[in-house]
């Protein structure tokens, strides 16, 4: 796997030390909010055609994928990607270990893409919405459930908080994610802002 920067290495110790810990941390949300965030988010992917799933973690979306898909769910956090290996997944879909921001996959490979989680800790969102542009084919989608910065006052507390979680666990709290994919050059299908307007789930085109 090519490694880019040093900010990536320091997201991969990251996630390689709270592998473990991963699903018990996040299970408290799934409970409230999260799994059916990631249920509405899947069933707005295209039923047919190759999927690439980025930043697949501890594989917690592999349940929600019709057992049809077809496809990759990538990684960089090797201990992430041996969590996700206990876990079920359709058997068309292999799992890699893989930086987003240098995807070892053709151009225009895929038929669309899913990210869950992942925009807030990626090093650069430029990068990685180029990377996704490259392995989507043209009119393809890329659908994404994320966290970013609220609009409003609470905008100005999460660029607060932002200081002390990025050095705390490289989770950058502030990220303008759909900006960031439409200067990218995707088009903006849709935008379903929930919980505040701190949870997205977006959908975008590949153009
Ligand atoms: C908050 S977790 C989300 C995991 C999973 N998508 C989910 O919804 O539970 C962020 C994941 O993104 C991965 N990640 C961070 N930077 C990455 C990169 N450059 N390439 C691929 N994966 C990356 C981390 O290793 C981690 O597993």
């Amino acid at each position: 796997m090519k490694e880019t920067s040093s900010s990536q290495s320091g997201v991969r110790v990251t996630y390689d030390a709270f592998a473990e810990r991963y699903d018990a941390a996040i299970r408290p949300c799934e409970r409230l909010f999260l799994a059916r965030l990631r249920e509405k988010t899947i069933r707005a992917l295209p039923l047919n055609g190759r999927l690439l799933e980025v930043g697949a973690g501890t594989g917690l979306n592999f349940s929600y994928l019709p057992s049809s898909t077809r496809g990759v769910a990538s990684e960089l956090s090797r201990e992430m990607i041996r969590h996700a290996l206990l876990k079920e997944r359709p058997h068309a879909v292999s799992l890699v270990q893989a930086n987003i921001e240098a995807l070892p996959f053709p151009d225009e490979h895929f038929d669309a893409a899913l990210s869950t989680l992942l925009f807030c800790s990626v090093a650069s969102p430029q990068k990685s919405f180029s990377e996704l542009r490259r392995v989507v084919r043209r009119d393809g989608a890329v659908v994404m459930l994320e966290h970013v910065r609220p609009s409003g006052l609470l905008g100005s507390v999460f660029d607060l908080l932002n200081l002390v979680t990025v050095p705390l666990c490289e989770d950058h709290f502030n990220r303008r994610t759909t900006q960031e994919a439409s200067r990218a050059g995707f088009q903006i299908q849709s935008i379903e802002r929930r919980i505040l307007g701190i949870f997205n789930i977006i959908v975008l085109k590949r153009v």
